[in-house]
């Protein structure tokens, strides 16, 4: 049977049914899986019952993996594969993350609007987010389409957007909650990286604002004129008209286009309901000033 794509929304979500991910699929099913998700950014597929290496056997379809970012400290034991990122409020022996706990703290980033990885070099192409458990309330995922926003923007701001570079860390987004607690090996992994602030996507030919709370600075702009734009764009981009809200239900799998859209994670009681959430991310194909023809010195 083919799978079926049920719109959500007309052109930013749909539902994807009739297809079990945990098993091989049939070519068919990728082709069909790849050109919804061309034309809708985010894709939901409810009932995926995965483990861990059928989700990671599926996100592989897509292209390389990434690595999570917390391999990288030597005081954090893994809860999960290297290739999955922990989107959990549990510690490596699945207790529930105290209040101060720095990994919590380190998590309320995902409460930002914030697009994955925009902090690396070569930033995420999708992430792919499997719930394993949920609370009975709160703990939705926002998600805003960047093309929708992109297209809404005034013809002069598309044409100052032009061109212009952002440069992205976590220690910025971090910052913005009062969280500066990195060591060196962390300053050194996440030093600021430069991306566009508009990009082309190859596969649709549509046009994306690219942006997220990691922007800290923009090149040739003063500091606090960039910061201004930045949180601008993020304001415009997100206002209600171009934002879906996604209530989880267990064994949803929901992918999202990284490079077209932003999204945050909303509040629940993290001291009383266990959220599971496992994410398998793939990295896009080059930094996104290369794909857009903008040549960046190293700096
Ligand atoms: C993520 C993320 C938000 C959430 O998985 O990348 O930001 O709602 N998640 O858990
Ligand atoms: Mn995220």
């Amino acid at each position: 049977m083919a799978i079926t794509v049920q719109p959500v929304t007309a052109d930013f979500v749909a539902e994807v049914g009739d297809v079990d991910l945990s098993r091989p699929l049939a070519a068919e099913d990728l082709s069909a899986i790849r050109a919804a998700f061309t034309k809708y950014a985010v894709l939901v597929f409810p009932d995926q019952a995965f483990t861990d290496d059928s989700q990671l056997d599926f996100a592989r379809h897509f292209g390389p993996l990434e690595t999570t970012v917390f391999k990288a400290r030597k005081d954090h034991k893994l809860r999960l594969h290297e290739n999955l990122a922990d989107v959990s409020n549990l510690d490596a022996e699945s207790r529930v993350l105290d209040t101060n706990d720095r990994q919590r703290l380190y998590n309320l980033g995902n409460r930002l609007w914030h697009t994955d990885s925009s902090f690396k070099r070569l930033p995420a192409y999708c992430s792919m987010l499997h719930a394993r458990s949920i609370p009975p309330i709160g703990g939705q995922t926002e998600f805003a389409d960047m093309r929708a926003a992109y297209d809404a923007l005034p013809e002069a701001t598309k044409r100052r957007l032009d061109g212009l570079v952002a440069y992205h860390s976590l220690m910025t987004s971090r910052a913005r909650l009062g969280f500066s607690d990195f060591d060196e090996s962390e300053r050194r992994a996440f030093e600021p990286v430069p991306q566009v602030l508009a990009r082309r996507l190859p596969d649709s030919g549509r046009m994306s604002l690219y942006v997220a709370s990691h922007a800290g600075t923009i090149r040739g702009l003063p500091d606090g004129e960039a910061r201004a734009l930045i949180d601008e764009l993020i304001a415009h981009g997100t206002q209600r008209q171009f934002v879906h809200s996604h209530r989880w239900r267990v064994n949803d799998l929901v992918i999202w286009d990284d490079r077209c859209t932003m999204h945050r994670g909303m509040d629940f009681d993290d001291q009383r309901w266990r959220r599971d959430m496992r994410r398998a991310t793939v990295s896009d194909v080059a930094p996104t000033c290369e794909q857009m023809g903008l040549a960046v010195a190293a700096e």
